[in-house]
């Protein structure tokens, strides 16, 4: 059996970035101009009035101040409430591919590899730009890496099904050494209109270099113990986005070809699959929860993170053992466990383990347990 690592990470943080404060104050604008509209069906009582958001509810139920973004235009405008770029050439990189460009060269630097050394990219994300020529590919050519690419969706848990299917990959000698890259534009699919969920993502694009352990050479570089994965069906995070839209354009923009979810329904049903999937997952591995230094979980949510990192480990986790970057980057899907171990993981000890462990739309969950090289 080959054994497989994380040989280096990248992350690309977005220039821009969006407080609470100013995203509740264009929500609540977007709020009293729609009540204003709709003054008088609200007050014969055909309409109800929208509720406005608040900085404070969405730190307590969240934990996030703040987010990155791709493009802060158009976001915090009352009559816009969409990012707003401008279309690129078919002759222009894509943004996706700009972004993962970054976090790419990050990873490759950290792991001590060229892109000669590389046999494959995979670009897994919660959203793609376009169906073809895939992401990878574009991303292949521009960084001049000869083999293969392809996309693929897995909500959440796009990072850890991308790195699973890496190492697979690798184990079964099929490349030397694979990207795992991570463009997760989420505001793409934000209702900036919805006081449930306006707050809830931000942007961010992360990168790992996946190969095998005895030629990883990285700064901070991990062998994979084990990697799990789990898909349950849900519909309660959905987006009803997809090119056969256009075969019922009265719907096209309506609000279910944006992210909608059950907040409530999706806390209480992940957190208990989550922790009972991890454990189950060291219990095959034959390591106790005890003996692991570090948790770096799916950066979904404050509340969510510290009850499965309570259940996973037994008690609280103390200061820094479940890093998060919720309240700095808001919930960026596949890419939060992938920033957390990017940046919460190089001060640990050769043979220190550490758990990664992804989750979300689908529902999907994906685990992998790390040994830091040394
Ligand atoms: C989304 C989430 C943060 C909402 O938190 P919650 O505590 O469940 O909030 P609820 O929707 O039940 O609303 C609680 C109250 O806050 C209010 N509220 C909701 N959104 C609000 C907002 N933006 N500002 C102010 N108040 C708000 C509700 O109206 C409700 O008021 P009420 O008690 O008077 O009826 C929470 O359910 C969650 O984190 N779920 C997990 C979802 C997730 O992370 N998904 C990502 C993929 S894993």
């Amino acid at each position: 059996m080959i054994r497989t690592a994380i040989s280096g990470t990248g992350l690309y943080t977005p220039p821009a970035s969006i407080s609470n404060a100013e995203l509740v104050h264009a929500y609540n604008e977007y709020v009293r101009r729609y009540n204003a509209a709709h003054h008088e069906a609200i007050i014969s009582g055909a309409m109800h009035p929208l509720l406005k958001s608040s900085d404070e509810f969405i730190f307590k139920a969240s934990g996030i101040r703040n987010r990155y973004v791709i493009a802060r235009e158009g976001m915090l405008d009352p009559e816009v409430m969409c990012p707003r770029l401008p279309e690129r050439g078919n002759d222009e990189m894509s943004i996706s591919a700009e972004i993962s460009i970054v976090a790419a060269r990050q990873a490759l630097e950290a792991a001590h590899r060229a892109p000669g050394d590389i046999d494959g990219v995979i670009v897994a994300a919660s959203i793609l730009q376009r169906p073809y020529p895939q992401i990878a590919i574009e991303i292949q050519a521009a960084l001049g890496v000869s083999g293969f690419g392809f996309d693929m969706l897995a909500g959440c848990s796009s990072a850890t099904f991308g790195i699973q299917t890496a190492a697979d990959m690798i184990a079964q000698g099929h490349a030397r050494a694979i990207l795992c890259i991570n463009p997760e534009i989420c505001t793409s699919h934000l209702n900036l209109r919805d006081r449930e969920t306006h707050f809830i993502f931000g942007d961010a694009a992360t990168a790992c270099v996946i190969e095998r352990a005895q030629h990883a050479d990285g700064d901070n570089a991990w062998e994979i113990v084990g990697t799990r994965l789990k898909s349950i069906y849900s519909n309660n995070i959905r987006n009803n986005f997809g090119p056969m839209n256009r075969f019922t354009p009265e719907t096209m923009g309506a609000s279910d070809k944006l992210i909608t979810q059950k907040g409530r329904k999706v806390f209480k049903e992940v957190v208990p699959m989550v922790a009972e999937f991890m454990l189950e997952h060291l219990r095959e591995l034959d390591i106790p929860p005890a003996s692991l230094k570090r948790l770096w979980l799916h950066q979904a949510n404050i509340n969510m993170n510290d009850l499965i990192a309570r259940k996973v480990l037994g008690r609280s986790p103390d200061h820094g053992e479940a890093p998060n970057v919720l309240q700095e980057y808001g919930n960026t899907s596949s890419a939060g466990s992938i920033i957390a171990f990017h940046r919460f993981g190089d001060d640990l000890a050769a043979a220190d383990l550490g758990h990664l462990c992804s989750f979300g739309a689908g529902y999907t969950a994906g685990s992998i347990v790390l040994k830091k090289l040394g």
